[in-house]
């Protein structure tokens, strides 16, 4: 890594890095966070050396992180796993899946998250360079629309069901691992983009996105991430006074 670039934070959302290399990473200076989907995970990467955890709940959008064990016993939702993983490993944890607005943010920080890492969310903002049928589709889609899938990338990944994914998981015995399925369907893929077609597109999202829908279209992401703020500080409020 070129020292120039004084990247001050790596993390890693596939697979888990030996002490060695985490041990470099920090001699470089830079924070190391890694990606657990159970408990396991999250001390595997603190026995590595990490500095904080993201905890990727089954509602995320887009690729698993899971390593360790079986994808569909790791399907634990943000809720059950963020305090676990603060728990067991007592490094700071990040939660990630389904958190779209402020209460999101807020019910993290009260499960013991340090912060909320948020994809789904920014996706539809106007520097995301997805394709305006995905946006179309994160804006119109209700909470039952997604799927967990290996179809698309040979790697288990949440999406929006449509045509693409329905089809392929037809023949689960003639899916190639990741990244060779993921090559097999780029092509395919990014012709569906280039014609607008939203059927032949791998539609990564989180179960919450439907919630963007009452953002301004187009939103920046640093507007976003005011609203999220003020939203945030409103929501702890509004539980503070609960109590009187
Ligand atoms: C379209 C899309 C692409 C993503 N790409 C990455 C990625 O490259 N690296 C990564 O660590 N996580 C990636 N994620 C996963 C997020 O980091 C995070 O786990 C997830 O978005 C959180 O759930 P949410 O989508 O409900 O907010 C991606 C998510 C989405 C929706």
């Amino acid at each position: 890594m070129q020292r120039e670039l004084r990247v001050p934070v790596v993390s890693f959302t596939f697979g888990l890095l030996s002490n060695d290399d985490v041990a470099r990473l920090h001699a470089a200076g830079l924070y190391v966070i890694g990606t657990a989907t159970h408990v396991a995970e999250g001390l595997a990467w603190r026995d590595a050396g990490a500095d904080a955890i993201v905890a990727q709940g089954a509602e995320a959008g887009g690729h698993r992180g899971t390593f360790i064990g079986a994808f569909d016993e790791a399907l634990i939702g943000t809720m059950a796993l963020v305090p676990q993983l603060a728990d067991a490993t007592g490094l700071p944890v990040l939660a990630a899946g389904g958190i779209m607005d402020g209460r999101g943010v807020a019910a993290a920080l009260a499960l013991g998250a340090r912060a909320a890492m948020m994809g789904s969310a920014f996706i539809t903002c106007a520097e995301s360079a997805i394709s305006p049928a995905w946006k179309d589709r994160l804006r119109s889609m209700p909470d039952t629309a997604t799927s967990v899938t290996r179809a698309i990338t040979g790697r288990h990944a949440r999406g929006i069901r449509n045509p693409l994914m329905l089809r392929l998981s037809e023949a689960a015995q003639k899916i190639a691992p990741y990244p060779v399925q993921n090559a097999l369907t780029q092509e395919l893929r990014q012709t569906a983009s280039r014609a607008g077609n939203g059927d032949y597109l791998s539609l990564w999202s989180g179960q919450g996105a439907h919630l963007g829908r009452k953002r301004r279209e187009g939103l920046g992401a640093a507007e976003l991430v005011a609203q999220l703020d003020q939203e945030w500080r409103a929501a702890v409020a509004r539980i503070a006074s609960l109590e009187r």
